[in-house]
């Protein structure tokens, strides 16, 4: 990908590998990735709530060669960072999920892998990676208990159960390019699972919501998360959390972390921004679990953001995506080297040893 002969500059920052990105993809790929539900409110909505997250960097405090590491769910991790769930990778590089969670591997942070994965679970833990396996609640419970047995087989460290998508959100480019999957691309841990139905294109229609409508069960309940946290002896983390009652309920109900996110405003379009619940988030918790944030993080100084806002960590989405279509493992191993190296500028510049010290951080809405 980094090649200085062709005239070609390195990414300097996540945002540039967007334009990388885009310029290898097919525009229906493009916008599958990057789009939002309806008029894309609760997506410009992230990014703008982050901007406003004034961080008061503290001087004098001695700090000169910060550690990144954090805990997280499950252990140590170079960074207070793990790869988002997303679906279907290979759509983005033919290496796809192996390709990064190699990455992750290489830094040090767990990868969490998705239900609708186009790579099997087992071959995505064979990279040795610490995999999370991320649930979508099934209509068929003898699936998701397959499922279970299949991550904990492969040696998932952490289950991770999305509880923001009892139906698709409304992706209106997807439905305008009438996006189906092509036919490499398969929900690859779902035999059985109506494939074929994410990949009958129909214009007006988006083939991924069909399949998703017909496969997810949406009246996913809190008798369902008891009965997940019975079963899983690993951490369980819930993502898709955004009032601070839920937050609480989910701490009373033993979950080891509360993933705040509006699914990087894919799903409902009037949710507010992750980062602006958080707070409320972090103080209804009241450290019973962990908090992580998704959503709009772009970079090192969001990551700040975050942890000063009181969360433990963060998982980051899209930019991935765009480094493995860039560069597919090597991609994504750029993007979060330059990741680590934006976080331990901002805690050398924040006066902060460590990402556990930045969680003391005052923070001002508005700049
Ligand atoms: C292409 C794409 C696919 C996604 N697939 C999943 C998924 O399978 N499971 C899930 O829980 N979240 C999924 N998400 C949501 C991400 O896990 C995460 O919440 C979101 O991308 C964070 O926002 P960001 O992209 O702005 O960082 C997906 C997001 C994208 C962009």
């Amino acid at each position: 990908m980094v090649d200085p002969a062709d005239g070609f500059v390195p990414p300097v920052s996540l945002a540039d590998f967007a334009a990388l990105a885009r310029a290898v993809l097919p525009p229906d790929v493009w916008d599958f990735v990057d789009g939002g539900s309806g008029a894309e409110t609760a997506l410009a909505a992230n990014r703008a709530a982050l901007d406003r997250v004034a961080v008061l960097p503290r001087m004098l405090a001695g700090v000169d060669d910060p550690s990144t590491e954090a805990t997280l769910p499950g252990g140590r991790a170079a960074l207070p960072v793990a790869v988002a769930p997303m679906a279907y990778q290979r759509l983005l590089h033919p290496d796809g999920e192996p390709a990064l969670a190699a990455a992750a591997r290489a830094a040090g942070v767990p990868y969490v892998a998705s239900t609708l994965a186009s790579t099997p679970i087992e071959e995505i833990a064979a990279t040795g990676a610490t995999v999370w396996f991320q649930l979508y609640w099934l209509r068929d419970r003898a699936l998701v208990a397959d499922l279970l047995d299949r991550a904990s087989a492969a040696g998932c460290a952490a289950v991770m159960v999305t509880v923001d998508v009892p139906v698709l959100g409304r992706r209106l480019r997807d439905a305008r390019n009438g996006f189906a999957l092509p036919p490499h691309v398969t929900a690859a841990n779902l035999p059985g699972g109506r494939d074929d139905l994410a990949h009958q294109g129909t214009p007006g229609v988006s083939a991924v919501a069909v399949h998703t409508g017909a496969v997810f069960a949406p009246a996913l309940s809190w008798a369902d998360l008891d009965w997940l946290r019975a079963r899983t002896p690993v951490p369980l983390l819930v993502k898709g959390i955004l009032d601070a009652r839920d937050a609480a309920r989910a701490a009373d109900a033993g979950v080891d972390a509360v993933v705040v996110s509006n699914h990087g405003g894919r799903q409902l379009d009037a949710a507010p921004a992750s980062a602006s619940v958080l707070p409320e988030v972090v103080e209804a918790v009241d450290e019973r679990c962990a908090v992580l944030l998704d959503s709009g993080v772009r970079g090192g100084v969001d990551v700040l953001r975050a942890l000063a806002l009181g969360a433990d960590g963060v998982l980051l989405g899209r930019p991935l995506l765009w480094a493995l279509a860039a560069g597919g493992r090597a991609g994504a191993e750029a993007a979060l080297a330059l990741l680590a190296a934006e976080l331990r500028d901002a805690l050398i510049l924040s006066g902060c040893p460590d990402p556990a010290s930045a969680r003391r951080l005052r923070t001002r809405i508005g700049g």
